[in-house]
This record gives structure tokens, sequence and C-alpha cells, in this order.
């Protein structure tokens, strides 16, 4: 995980069961070098004393609007002209409501209606209150002012019940603040992502698919958005959580996912075409269940649009980048499709060393040649190759120079 430094959050806790799992959080913001300080409402205190965070963090925590320690006794300026990003965590139903309309009766509050700095929350709370008209009401109001909502996630609930309300993993909210926290180099950029494998029905249960996991994809994605970029994810079906970040588009088929794919390419700047497409797909899928019979059957399949080649013809289209999963000799069959779709960036790979797993090893082809990079969690791999686009689309000549010194 890249560390960041000399950057500050200012953690904001406040009323839930789900404080408890912050404690992890603000330890793991210390462990990746991010400054923290920690402000608690009230509520938050019955949870979680603030001993807990100031052992933690290493600074005392606030929780009084009127604490005297703070130059001018202004608690709620000092800590945020402080911070790079102020993440409540986690958000109760009240404090949304409260953010929502710019209440400002506590230190929390008053200090996030005083921010200079991005906002990213993370609700936490029963299904009921996070399904309730009002708390939806609150988020869309802080999403068009621009608050960032991670989560909530579904899964079990403290109180018993099943369903959306539980506050997002604190690993899952490490990433997002570091993604806060990260030189934005695609700021005001439009990314579209293809990620995942298709699936072409043979009939109403059975169809043609293959191993592709999506996580590179899914990584991209979430590499591109932490760039500052708005992200749009179309994904075949797999087994992954979308992206925080992303506008998720879940499709099924390769024509579904083409038609996706021309929906969202008119404004896009980047087109990494991440998806293990199917190259066929059945000529007709059956409406009914197909009868199990002794004789062979025969399966006739139409070859599909190459979504790819397609968007690298657009004129004026995005900053095209493929990907190529190989069995053997990469070098060639990767340049050569490269060159075949007129695309100027391919990553390639062998298929052996990527399909489902966590890491990848892979080589990045373009007009300045190879740029191997070292074997890696998914997500590295994914931000190298962000990081490479960026460098080719933003400031080619200087990208160039760089490649060269990587080949000679
Ligand atoms: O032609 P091939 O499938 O080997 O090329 C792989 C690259 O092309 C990947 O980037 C993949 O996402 C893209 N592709 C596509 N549409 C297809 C087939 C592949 O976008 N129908």
């Amino acid at each position: 995980m890249d560390k960041v430094s000399n950057r500050r959050v200012l953690l904001g806790v406040t009323g839930g069961i789900a404080a408890y799992k912050v404690a992890e959080l603000a330890r793991l913001l210390v462990r990746n070098n991010v400054e923290v300080r920690v402000a608690m409402t009230a509520p938050a205190t019955h949870f979680v004393t603030p001993a807990t965070f100031q052992a933690l963090t290493g600074r005392p925590v606030a929780t009084d609007l009127w604490d005297a320690s703070f130059p001018n006794h202004m608690a709620h300026i000092e800590l945020s002209r402080g911070a790079d990003a102020i993440l409540v965590a986690p958000a109760s139903a009240d404090f949304l409501a409260k953010l929502a309309h710019g209440l400002a009766d506590d230190l929390l509050s008053t200090t996030c209606l005083a921010r200079n700095c991005p906002l990213p929350v993370a609700p936490a709370m029963n299904r009921e209150m996070w399904d309730n008209p009002a708390t939806q009401r609150n988020v869309a109001l802080l999403r068009d002012d621009g608050v960032a909502i991670l989560g909530p996630a579904a899964g079990d609930q403290a109180c018993g019940e099943v369903g959306m309300g539980r506050m997002v993993e604190p690993e899952d909210l490490l990433e997002a603040v570091l993604a806060f926290l990260a030189p934005k180099r695609l700021a005001g950029r439009r990314v579209l992502v293809t990620a995942g494998p298709t699936f072409e029905a043979i009939d109403t249960v059975r169809g043609i698919t293959n191993l592709s996991s999506g996580k590179m994809g899914y990584a991209i994605a979430e590499a591109a958005a932490a760039q500052g970029a708005e992200v749009t994810l179309v994904s075949g079906p797999t087994a992954l959580a979308p992206p925080l970040e992303a506008h998720f588009v879940y499709v099924t088929s390769a024509a579904e996912m083409a038609n996706a794919v021309k929906a969202h390419v008119a404004d896009a700047d980047y087109f990494f075409g991440v998806a293990a497409v199917a190259d066929y797909t059945p000529v007709a899928a059956s409406s009914r269940k197909l009868k199990k019979s002794p004789e062979a059957m025969e399966l006739k399949l139409k070859p599909t649009e190459d979504i790819l080649a397609y968007v690298a013809s657009l004129p004026g289209g995005p900053f095209c980048v493929g990907f190529a999963a190989e069995s053997e000799d990469i070098a060639r069959y990767a340049q050569e499709k490269r060159a075949r779709k007129k695309i100027p960036m391919i990553v390639a790979n062998l298929v052996q060393h990527a399909v489902g797993q966590d890491d990848n090893e892979v080589t990045i082809y373009d007009d300045a040649g190879a740029h191997a990079l070292a074997r890696a969690p998914k997500s590295r791999i994914a931000r190298e190759i962000v990081a490479h686009a960026a460098r080719l689309r933003e400031q080619p000549a200087q990208a160039n120079v760089t490649a060269l010194k990587q080949v000679s």
C-alpha cells in the first residue's frame, strides 16, 4: 500500500456501535503515516472512550466546542483548517441530518460546517433508519453538496437485523481515505472501464462464460477514482462488491456490455477495456431449457462485436488501453493486438499469472516499447497502469522520455 506522508485527517466519530471499528481505522491510518486527530460527539463517547483514540493516535481527542486549550478558544477552526480531509465514521443518521441542514450545535458539526477540505462520511445505522425517506433525503442533499458517501454495506447488524446500514469495513475506509489524500492526476477526467467476464446465454439456464474474476478491472476503476476521475465501471457478472467511488453498470452478455459502453463513451477521456469479453455468442439462445438427448449437439456461434476496437475507432474518442491475456509469446501477440486494434497502450500478462488471483505480473506496451512491472497486488498494478496511461495522455512528450529511460 502506498505511504502517504505529512497528510492530516480529522476523524470525526459519532454515536454508533461501529465506533469500536473506527479505533482500528485510526490505527491503520497512523500506520500509513497519516496524522490523525479525533473529534468525538458526546454520544460517541458512550461507545468508545476518548482515551482509546488518544492512545492510538498519540494526540488529545477533542470533544468540546468550548475547549480552552485551542487558540482563541476556536477548536472548530483549528481542527478543520489543519485537516486535508474530515472523515466522519461512523456517521449516525442524526449526524447526517445535521450535516445536510447545516446545523452546528456541537464541536464536530461546527467543525464540518467550517471546513475547507473534502468530507467523506461512512454511514452506519439500523437498516430501517437507513431506508427511512428522511435519511435518504438527507443523503441525497449531502451528495449534491459534494459530500462523499462511503457505503453503507449490507449484512448482519448489531441489533440482530440484516440489511443495508453496516459501516464499510476499516480496511476499505482506509483505502478510500488514502485515495482522498493522493494527488489527483485525473481530476476532471472521465474514465470508462469494462471488467469481468460476459455470459452468453445458450438457453434459459446455460451459457458460455470464462474464469475472469473482474479483480483487475475493479482495481483499475478504483485507481482511476483515487486519481480524481469520474469513473463508470461496466461489469459482467462477478462476485465483487461494486467500488465505492464509481458509477456502476451491471451487464451480462457481450452485446449488453457493448451497448452500455456506447451509452457512456461519448464524454469519456479514457477507456480501459479490461473485461474478458466473449469472442463468440450463440446465434440464437433457446427461450426454454434445452432437453437432453443421446444425439451429438451442435451449437452455432457467431462473433461478438469487438468493443475495444469500436471505441478506438471513434473520431476524437478516449485514450484507449487494452488488455491481452496470453498463454505464451506475450510480447509478439500483445504488440500485434495493439497494432490491430489501433490503441496507444496495451497491458499484457500470462493467463497462468493472472486469472482469478489477487496478484498479477504485467508488461505495458506502447509506442516507446515494453515496460515490465514487478509482480504485485492487483491494486498496486492498477495504480501503475492508470499512472502510465495518464502520463501518456496528459504529458506525452515527458512520458516518452521516461519510457525511453526505462527501456534503455
Ligand atoms: O482480441 P482480444 O480479446 O484478445 O483482445 C483483448 C482486449 O480486447 C481486451 O482489452 C478486451 O477487453 C477487449 N475486447 C473487447 N471486446 C471484445 C473482445 C475483446 O473490448 N469483443
